[in-house]
C-alpha cells in the first residue's frame, strides 16, 4: 500500500515514518523547501524522542520518501497547519491549498484523511468541494474522512501507538477505510463517528482544558488576593475521586489549547460564553505576570530581567503561542533589560544568550516560564552570586521555597500569598 502525507511537521513527520516503519510505501510532502532539503539531507528540523532512529531507518530502506510535490498513492493524510487570524478567526488555506495539491493524483478508490484540528464541517465545506474537482463520486469511488491527532509531543511515538481513534467518515466505507489503515500500528480502540463529530471531539477534549486551565488561573489571582497557596489547595482538592483541577501558569500556549477553542466560538458565539470567557482569562494571564515581575523589580533603575522558557511547556522546543513571548515583549516594552536562557530552543531569538550564566550575569530577577527539567537541576545558590538582586518568580511551581529562601533569595511563588506580600511591601 502506498501512502501520500501532506505537511511534515510535529505530526506530519512521525506518522509518516511510523506507517514507513510499519510497512507501508510512504511518500511525504511538504511546501517548505527548506523542511524538505533537510529531510532529503538526513536531517531532522523538529525535535521528538526516537524520531531520528526511525526516520534514518525508514529513509535509508526506501520505505520513507520526501518531496514538495504529492505523487498518486492509495491514501493521503493531510497534516497540515490550522492556525488562528489576528481576529480569532480560523485560517483554512494550508488545509484547502493541501487538498488542492493532491486533486491532479486522486485516483479512484482513494482515501484522503484529515489529520490537522479543524472547525465543525471543515471535511464538509472546505474539503468536499475542492475534491469535487476529481469528478470521482463520493463515499463509492472517493473516500473521505476526519481522523483528528491526539497525541503529546514529547511521548509521541508511544500514544501514535495505544492512544484511542476517534474517525469519523464522510460515510460507513469511508469509515470503514480510515480504520483499516490507522490498525496498521494503532493497538488503542478506534471509535467510529461522522466527520462533523469528530472534528468536534477534538475541539472540545481541548477547550475542556483550556476552560479548566482558566478556572486555575482564576484561582490563582483568588490566593494572590486572599492569601493561600493555591497548589496545595488544588492538590488537596484533586484528592476528592471526581475532581480534576489543572495547574495554572503564565498562561496557554502551543498550537492547540490557545487555538483550538476559537473554533467553537466562531462556529457558535452566542453559545460559546464560557469558552469565550475562559480564553480570555487565559489570554489575560501574561499580562498578569508581568504585573507581579513589574511590582517586584519596579523600583530598581533599568532591571536586569532573566526568563527561563520560551517553549509553551516544559522539555520541548516547540514555542507557538508561548506566553511566554507576549512577556517577554511587554517586559521589552517597558524598557527592561531582558535575558532569555532556554536550552530547548536551538534558534535564534531577540535577547536569547546561550548560556545560564550570561543570562543571570548581573540579573535582578528569574522569571521561570517553562517547566524544564534543566531548571530544576540548576545550582541557585552559584546563580546567587552573579545576579545583582537576588529575585525569583516561579510560576509553575517547580523550586523548593525554603532552600532557595535558605540561599538568599526573594522567592514569588504565582497563585501564592508570597505574591501578596510583596505587593503588601511596596
Ligand atoms: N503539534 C501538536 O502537538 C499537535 C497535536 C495534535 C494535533 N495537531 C494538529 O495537527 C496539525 C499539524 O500541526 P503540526 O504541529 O504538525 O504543524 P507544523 O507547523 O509542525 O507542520 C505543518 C507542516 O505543513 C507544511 N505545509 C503547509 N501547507 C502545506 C501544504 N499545502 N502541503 C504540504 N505541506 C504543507 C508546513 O510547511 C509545515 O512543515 C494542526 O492542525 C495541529 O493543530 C498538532
Amino acid at each position: 500500500m502506498k501512502l501520500c502525507v501532506l505537511g511534515l511537521g510535529y505530526i506530519g513527520l512521525p506518522t509518516a515514518v511510523m506507517f514507513a516503519k510499519h510497512g507501508l510505501q510512504v511518500h511525504g510532502v511538504d511546501v517548505s523547501e527548506i523542511v524538505v532539503k533537510k529531510l532529503q539531507n538526513k536531517e531532522l528540523h523538529i525535535e521528538e524522542p526516537g524520531l531520528y532512529e526511525m526516520f534514518a531507518e525508514v529513509t535509508d530502506s526506501g520505505a520513507f520518501t520526501v518531496s514538495q510535490e504529492p505523487v498518486h498513492a492509495d491514501a493521503y493524510i493531510i497534516a497540515v497547519p490550522t492556525p488562528i487570524n489576528k481576529n480569532k478567526t480560523s485560517n483554512l488555506d494550508y488545509v484547502r491549498s493541501a487538498t488542492e495539491m493532491i486533486v491532479p493524483y486522486v485516483q479512484e478508490g482513494n482515501l484522503v484523511v484529515l489529520e490537522s484540528t479543524s472547525p465543525p464541517k471543515t471535511v464538509e465545506n472546505i474539503m468536499l468541494p475542492v475534491l469535487e474537482k476529481t469528478g470521482l463520486k463520493f463515499g463509492e469511488e472517493l473516500f473521505v474522512s476526519h481522523s483528528p491527532e491526539r497525541v503529546l509531543p514529547g511521548k509521541l511515538f508511544e500514544e501514535l501507538v495505544s492512544n484511542d481513534r476517534i474517525v469519523g467518515g464522510i460515510n460507513e466505507e469511508s469509515s470503514n477505510r480510515t480504520v483499516e489503515l490507522y490498525r496498521t500500528f494503532v493497538k488503542g480502540e478506534i471509535h467510529v463517528t461522522d466527520a462533523t463529530t469528530a472534528e468536534m471531539v477534538k475541539l472540545m477534549e481541548n477547550t475542556y482544558r483550556d476552560v479548566n486551565i482558566a478556572f486555575a488561573n482564576e484561582l490563582a489571582r483568588i490566593a494572590e488576593e486572599v492569601g493561600f497557596n493555591v497548589w496545595e489547595a488544588i492538590k488537596l482538592a484533586n484528592c476528592h475521586p471526581r475532581v480534576n483541577i489543572h495547574m495554572p501558569g503564565p498562561g496557554v500556549g502551543g498550537h492547540c489549547i490557545a487555538v483550538d477553542p476559537w473554533f467553537i466560538v466562531e462556529a457558535a458565539p452566542e453559545q460559546a460564553k464560557l469558552t469565550t470567557l475562559s480564553r480570555k482569562i487565559n489570554d489575560e494571564t501574561p499580562h498578569n505576570i508581568v504585573n507581579i515581575v513589574k511590582n517586584i523589580v519596579g523600583e530598581i533603575a533599568k532591571p536586569k530581567v532573566s526568563v527561563f522558557g520560551l517553549s509553551f511547556k516544559g522539555n520541548i522546543d516547540d514555542m507557538r503561542e508561548s506566553p511566554s513571548l507576549e512577556i517577554i515583549e511587554d517586559l521589552v516594552n517597558i524598557g527592561y533589560d531582558v535575558s532569555i536562557y532556554d536550552p530547548h530552543i536551538l534558534s535564534s531569538y531577540p535577547n536569547k544568550v546561550d548560556t545560564l550564566e550570561e543570562a543571570v550575569d548581573n540579573s535582578d530577577c528569574v522569571v521561570i516560564l517553562t517547566d524544564h527539567n534543566e531548571y530544576k537541576e540548576i545550582d541557585y545558590t552559584q546563580i546567587k552570586e552573579k545576579m545583582s538582586t537576588p529575585n525569583i518568580i516561579d510560576t509553575r511551581n517547580i523550586l523548593n521555597k525554603e532552600v532557595l529562601q535558605e540561599a538568599g533569595f526573594d522567592v514569588f511563588l504565582v497563585g501564592d500569598k508570597s505574591i501578596r506580600n510583596s505587593l503588601l511591601a511596596k
